[in-house]
């Protein structure tokens, strides 16, 4: 793991800086009225949750002697970042060039997938992945392992050993990929159900239920997922649906007498609360009056969708059908691990589509919205009293770049929306897990090619 503090820190935490949070969803509106933001603010953190926010003026005078307190001037203080859906055996093979979904599965994903028959190396590369996330920021994520249910045993031991609120599971497929890659409706049962009697609600773990998508699992399998969701309601169910327009047909050509795409997993009883569906660029009015009524959920992977070439996602129509929207990376399709680099990518989007992405809303979606996608904001997402203290320490002026442009904005709609558009992992000076430092960015020294510095200062 990366930089961490030593064991024997006090419980009651207060950390310093300027400190903004969501207390509701602040919709296209440029009020800040949904926020709650403290030029000088006090995060005050009790055995890992949070006490208070305040005033520093206000609350550091109430303090005893047993607070410890850590400064951050000149940053921004967050909550974590929440990515809603993301592949973590995926992370060896981002940036891999030329297809779109169904040649870009075939060519990369499956045979990097195959690789999760190994504990060890699904280990390697869940220990590699978390510490990814930790330098950008996420402190929780919707997780896909591989078929393989050794992939989630390593994910969610990686996650445990950190302390981290991760959701995670085994992928269903049983057929349309390699036989090595393949499970059985009754496998999938079996597997998913055992991974879900040891892991589910085990520490800050939670498990999803996972169909990769309609193509690759036999309605048989379907029916099984659906079975699980039924006798498992607190689990999560995560898929996708509705990415791109080949696979659409493909559906289509599948289950004959399907309404939609969407409508076969509706069919298998796989929309409800918890459900959680990635991309949903082609859907039509009633698909999305479907998602709203069953309480299922779209994550947004602005990345991803661009980087296949899959389509622009339409946030409005999404509001406006009442459907709660989570903000997601999608790695390895999408492009950057980073929750700022993806809200970059988002706004581009929207404004493709003729839509605004307010940085308000940018920031709401990486944070509190992603939380209620999740259907976690009872835990997480803001600076709540009792709510579990994940958070991010920004630095506005991580760059030269970021500096310059810094000393030119005017107000804090300004800096956050400078931070959005350049900021990436160098911007997070440090994250805190149950308000403990789990990671600090550490300025790159220049080093000379003998290994030496070659700034003596
Ligand atoms: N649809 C089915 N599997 C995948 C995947 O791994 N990535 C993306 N982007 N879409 C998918
Ligand atoms: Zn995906």
């Amino acid at each position: 793991m990366t930089a961490t503090e030593p064991a024997e820190l006090a419980s009651r935490r207060a950390f310093r800086a300027p400190l903004l949070h969501f207390l509701s969803d602040p919709g296209p509106s440029l009020s800040p009225a949904a926020a709650e933001y403290f030029e000088d603010g006090l995060l005050l953190v009790e055995n890992g949750h949070v006490e208070r926010v305040g005033p520093a003026a206000e609350l550091l005078g109430q303090l005893g002697e047993d607070w410890l307190l850590t400064e951050h001037p000149g940053k921004l203080i967050v909550p974590g970042f929440i990515d809603s859906h993301i592949h973590y055996p995926q992370t060896d093979m981002i940036a891999s060039y030329g297809e779109q979904l169904l040649e870009w599965l075939n060519q990369y994903t499956f045979p990097t997938e195959g690789r999760f028959a190994d504990p060890a190396h699904a280990a390697d590369v869940a220990n590699f992945f978390l510490e990814e996330l930790l330098r950008n920021g996420t402190t929780t994520a919707l997780v896909l392992g591989s078929v393989h249910p050794q992939s989630i045993d390593a994910f969610f031991a990686a996650a445990s050993a950190r302390n981290l609120r991760m959701l995670a599971g085994k992928v269903l497929m049983d057929r349309h990929a390699p036989d090595s890659l393949l499970d059985t409706p009754e496998l999938a049962y079996h597997d998913s159900k055992a991974l879900i009697e040891r892991w589910h609600g085990q520490g800050r773990q939670l498990y999803a239920i996972t169909p990769r998508f309609a193509p690759t699992s036999t309605e048989a399998q379907l029916e099984a997922a659906g079975r699980l969701a039924r006798e498992y309601p607190d689990t999560y169910v995560h898929t996708h649906v509705a990415e791109n327009q080949s696979e659409v047909a493909w559906v289509a050509e599948l289950f004959p007498w399907s309404r939609s795409y969407l409508d076969v997993y509706d069919r298998h009883g796989l929309l409800r609360e918890r459900a959680v569906y990635a991309h949903c660029l082609h859907l039509n009015e009633r698909d999305r009056q479907r998602m709203a009524e069953s309480g299922a959920v779209m994550a947004f992977c602005p990345t991803s969708n661009l980087f296949l070439g899959s389509g622009l996602f339409d946030l409005e129509a999404a509001d406006e059908a009442g459907v709660r929207v989570g903000l997601a990376t999608d790695v390895g399709a999408g492009t950057s691990f980073s929750l700022l680099q993806t809200l970059n990518e988002a706004y581009k989007v929207l404004q493709l589509n003729g839509q605004k992405l307010s940085p308000y809303r940018a920031f709401y979606l990486a944070t509190l919205g992603s939380a209620r996608a999740l259907y976690l904001d009872h835990l997480l997402g803001n600076f709540e009293p009792g709510k579990e203290a994940d958070f991010v320490v920004l630095d506005p002026a991580a760059t030269p770049l970021m500096a310059r442009r810094l000393a030119k904005v005017e107000n804090l709609l300004e800096r956050l929306f400078v931070l959005m558009t350049l900021g990436d992992d160098r911007a997070v000076a440090a994250t805190y897990i149950m308000g403990r430092e789990a990671h600090r960015r550490c300025a790159p020294s220049a080093v000379a090619l003998s290994g030496r510095s070659a700034d003596p200062a």
